[in-house]
C-alpha cells in the first residue's frame, strides 16, 4: 500500500468571485507504515491538504492516489463528536465492528475509562481531543490522518498523548498522516518531516528520520531537532536527519 500525492493547485473563491490560492505545489509519497510529518504556518493550507488527502475535497488540481479501499480514520482540528452521545456510542457508531476487549483497551490507553458514559459537553478539551483519537483508531485505518491533534493541550498532556500515539501507531501498520506546530511531536512520531512554506503551500524540505521510533528517548529527539535546525537554516536538503 502506498499513498502518492502530487496536488498542483487548490484555490478558493469568495463570494465576490475572488481567487484564493491555498497549496502551490505539494508532492510526496509514504509506504505502509510509515508516518508523514508536515509543518508550517498557521493558514498555510495544511487542513484543506488533508481534507483533499483523506477524500473529502475533490475540487482540485493534481492527483492523490489513495491506498485501495483502505479504512480511514481521521482526527479533525476539532474534536468534532456527536453532542448527544455518549463518549462510548461517539466510538462505537464510527467503529460498530470494535470488540469489546479493543475498546477496553483504548479507553485504558487513552486514560478515557472512567468517562465511557460522559456525554461530549460534560469533556474538557483535552479529554474530548482523546474521544477523537479513540474513535479513529477503534476503526482500524489503513489510512490515519491528525490534524494538530494535540494543540492547546498543557505540556504535560500532550506528552503523555504523544506518547500513546506513538504506542498506537507502532502497533498496527498503516499510511499516518500528522499536521503539528510542536517539533517534538514531529521528531518523536515521524519517519518523513515535510515543511511547507506560507500559503500558497509547497513542501520546502523533506527530512527523514530513519531512527526507528523506539529508540527515540529524550537525548535522541533534542539532537535530531538540533539537526533538523541546521538543516533548515536557509538549505534545502532531502538528508536523513538522525
Ligand atoms: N472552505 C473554505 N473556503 C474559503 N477559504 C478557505 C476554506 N477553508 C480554508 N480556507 C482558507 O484557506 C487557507 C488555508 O486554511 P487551512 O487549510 O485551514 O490552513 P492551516 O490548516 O494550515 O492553518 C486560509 O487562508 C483559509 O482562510
Ligand atoms: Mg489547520
Amino acid at each position: 500500500m502506498q499513498l502518492e500525492v502530487d496536488i498542483t493547485g487548490k484555490h478558493f473563491e469568495n463570494a465576490a468571485g475572488e481567487r484564493h490560492d491555498v497549496l502551490a505545489h505539494i508532492k510526496f509519497s509514504l509506504h505502509a507504515g510509515e508516518v508523514g510529518v508536515f509543518v508550517g504556518p498557521s493558514g498555510c493550507g495544511k487542513s484543506t491538504m488533508l481534507k483533499i488527502l483523506a477524500g473529502l475535497d475533490r475540487d482540485y488540481q493534481g492527483r492523490v492516489s489513495h491506498p485501495a479501499a483502505g479504512r480511514l480514520g481521521m482526527v479533525f482540528q476539532e474534536p468534532r463528536l456527536l453532542p448527544w452521545r455518549s463518549v462510548e456510542d461517539n466510538v462505537r457508531l464510527a467503529a460498530p465492528d470494535v470488540d469489546e476487549a479493543r475498546l477496553a483497551e483504548l479507553f485504558a490507553v487513552l486514560e478515557l475509562s472512567a468517562h465511557r458514559s460522559h456525554f461530549p459537553g460534560e469533556l474538557s478539551l483535552g479529554l474530548a481531543r482523546r474521544v477523537a483519537l479513540a474513535r479513529a483508531f477503534a476503526i482500524e485505518p489503513d489510512f490515519l490522518i491528525l490534524d494538530e491533534p494535540l494543540a492547546s493541550l498543557d505540556d504535560a498532556l500532550a506528552a503523555r498523548l504523544r506518547e500513546e500515539i506513538a504506542t498506537l501507531v507502532g502497533g498496527r501498520t498503516m499510511i499516518t498522516l500528522l499536521v503539528t506546530h510542536n517539533l517534538d511531536d514531529a521528531v518523536r512520531l515521524g519517519d518523513r518531516l515535510f515543511l511547507m512554506s506560507a500559503r500558497p503551500a509547497r513542501i520546502v524540505a523533506e527530512l527523514p528520520i530513519s531512527m526507528p521510533r523506539s529508540a527515540r528517548g529524550v537525548a535522541e529527539i533534542t539532537a535530531i531537532k538540533a539537526a533538523i535546525l541546521r538543516r533548515t537554516n536557509g538549505e534545502r536538503s532531502e538528508q536523513d536527519v538522525s
